[in-house]
This record gives C-alpha cells, structure tokens and sequence, in this order.
C-alpha cells in the first residue's frame, strides 16, 4: 500500500488482510485513527497495535496497566515522514549512512509499505509477521538482495524479532536497530541500570569512547549513547509511574540510549511540548563492532522482549 493511500483503498486492503491473517479475538486489522492500516493485537494479557507502514509497533498496553510505548502527538500514518515513537525498525544501517550522506537517517524501511507474511493464536498470545523485500536496484543506497521481516508477538511479554535473510549472491553488512520509546513519568527522575561498568560511545562528541561510570544513567541534558557488547537485561526504573521496564535481548549486543533534550526538540519539531520528559529510547541493537555479516543464503535473527513489573 503506498503512502496517502485513499480510504477506500485502506478499508480494502484492511478488509483483505482481515480475510486472510485475521483470527477471531485475537488479530485484526483496521485503519487507525492516525491514518493508515494497522493490525492489533488482543490477548488477556496485553494488547499491541502495529502499522504496516515501517512495521512499527505504535503501542503495547498489559493487561490494567498504562501504555508502556511513547507517540509523538503528531505521529500520521499518511504523511511522508517516519512516525516518532512506537518502536520503528532502523535497517539494514542505523544512523546516517555508512558513505552516503543523502541516504536517509536509520535506513530504509521506516517508512516503508511492509507487507503481513502471518498470523499466529494460542492460548498465551497473538502475533503478526510484516515483511519486506529489498531488491538490489532498487536503491542505489544498498545495493543488495534481501528480505526483513519483524515477528511481532504480545501476551504476558511484547516480544520482537528482526530476522534478515540475504537472498542475494554476495554477503553483506548490517547495523540494525529495534528504535524504542517507552513512556515514562517524568524523564528527571527515571534511571536506566544495567550499563554500569560499560564504556559507551558518546554521539554527541564524535569520536570518543567515554570510559564506564558506576552508576546508572540518569537524564539532565541531550543524551545520545551507544553501549556496545552490552548483553545484560535493562531495566528503565520509573519512580513517577511506579514501574520498571525490563528490555531483555538476545544476539543484539548494543543498546542505545537516547533523549533529545529541548534544543534537539526544538530542532525535531515533532516531539509535542514537554515530550522529551515524557519519553526515553532504549535501544536494542547492533551497531560498531556488533554489526552483523550475512553470507548469501543465511540470515540472522535479533530479538528484543519487553515487561513490566511494579517498582517497589
Ligand atoms: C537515535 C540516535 O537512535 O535516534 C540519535 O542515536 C538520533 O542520534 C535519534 O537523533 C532520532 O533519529 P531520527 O532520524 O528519528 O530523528
């Protein structure tokens, strides 16, 4: 489906989709609100909205608890812009690219028509499976043959897995990375541990590797961090909210961490007022020294699966 798709043409693909992959209570597809085709997720446990544009994952709400992912008011389905918040998929480069300054930022699937490849029910979950094939002339930004594709799976958990397959006859390089934005309380008075005793790349002073603190990462000014062979489970504490965020991760070593600040917002336009105390990004990737070679005919999988327990 291309983007500014008509209503009509939405309620159609949303209709087929319904046909095909929908299961009853389970997974279904609707056009959202913000304008564009989603599947939503219902189980006892949780329910979780994704978009086909990008396969971003907008919302994830446990069962009588708040929403744990962060939306910019200003997020649109419709527009060509990439949607802020969620959990958008950043691939197959993260950041700007690697020779390429036109390219754009965070690689070229964010905002992407992804296609839905399955559904699956059971008693603990639901989940959805978007796909989307990358030929090799089709951008001269990564001249390579392959195909994503993003499991997205809520129950007690909301587990997410990237899987990239090279369909292609050469091997090549990945950076990749699950961008997430949790919703917190009040960004002055979270802590993120579990990156003690790490050393960190520092993005805003290029170049320069910033040896391990002792203590967990805690917000006054933009943050921009990349920890990378950073395997621990990390764990957003939220004293306003009275919850900890757990992302635990598998064959993604790096995390990122990220908050704008109010200059950089400013600059974004797209974070609403006050919407960098209202949202950290915790990252799951792999990037630096963590990214990933896949030989033609292989493919790798990353995975990220977030909880929530109650701080006490
Ligand atoms: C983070 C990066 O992952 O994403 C930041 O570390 C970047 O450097 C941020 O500013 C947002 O990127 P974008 O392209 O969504 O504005």
């Amino acid at each position: 489906m291309a983007m500014g798709e008509a209503a009509p043409v939405m309620e159609e693909v949303a209709a087929r989709l319904e046909q095909a992959f929908g299961r009853p209570d389970a997974v279904r597809f609707h056009i959202s609100p913000l304008g564009g085709v989603v599947a939503e997720l219902a189980t006892p446990q949780s329910r979780a909205t994704v978009a086909l544009k990008g396969a971003q994952v907008l919302s994830w709400r446990p069962q009588g608890r708040d929403e744990v992912l962060w939306l910019s008011p200003a997020a649109r389905l419709d527009g060509p812009k990439a949607v802020r918040g969620g959990i958008p998929v950043c691939w197959p480069w993260f950041g700007p690219h690697p020779s390429d300054a036109s390219a754009p930022a965070h690689g070229l699937v964010r905002t992407a028509p992804w296609q839905i490849a399955e559904s699956e029910h059971s008693a603990g979950s639901a989940s959805v499976t978007l796909a989307f094939n990358v030929e090799p002339d089709e951008t001269a930004f990564w001249p390579h043959a392959a195909r994503v594709s993003l499991r997205v799976e809520a129950g007690e958990d909301l587990r997410l897995t990237l899987t990239t397959e090279n369909t292609g006859d050469a091997p090549f390089g990945l950076t990749a990375a699950l961008h997430s934005y949790f919703a917190i309380g009040d960004i002055a008075a979270v802590e993120i541990t579990g990156l003690e005793h790490r050393d960190f790349i520092d993005q805003l002073q290029p170049g320069k590797t910033i040896p391990a603190g002792q203590r967990p990462v805690r917000f006054d000014r933009e943050t921009d961090r990349i920890y990378t062979s950073a395997p621990e489970d990390v764990l957003i504490r939220d004293p306003s909210l009275r919850r900890m965020i757990r992302i635990a991760k598998s064959n993604s070593p790096s995390t990122v961490v990220w908050n704008p600040w109010i200059e950089k917002s400013e600059r974004l336009g797209d974070l609403g007022e006050d919407g960098y105390r209202r949202m950290v990004c915790v990252e799951t990737a792999r990037i630096g020294c963590d990214a990933a070679r896949i030989a033609p005919g292989r493919s790798l999988s990353m995975e990220t699966c977030l909880s929530v327990e109650p701080l006490v």
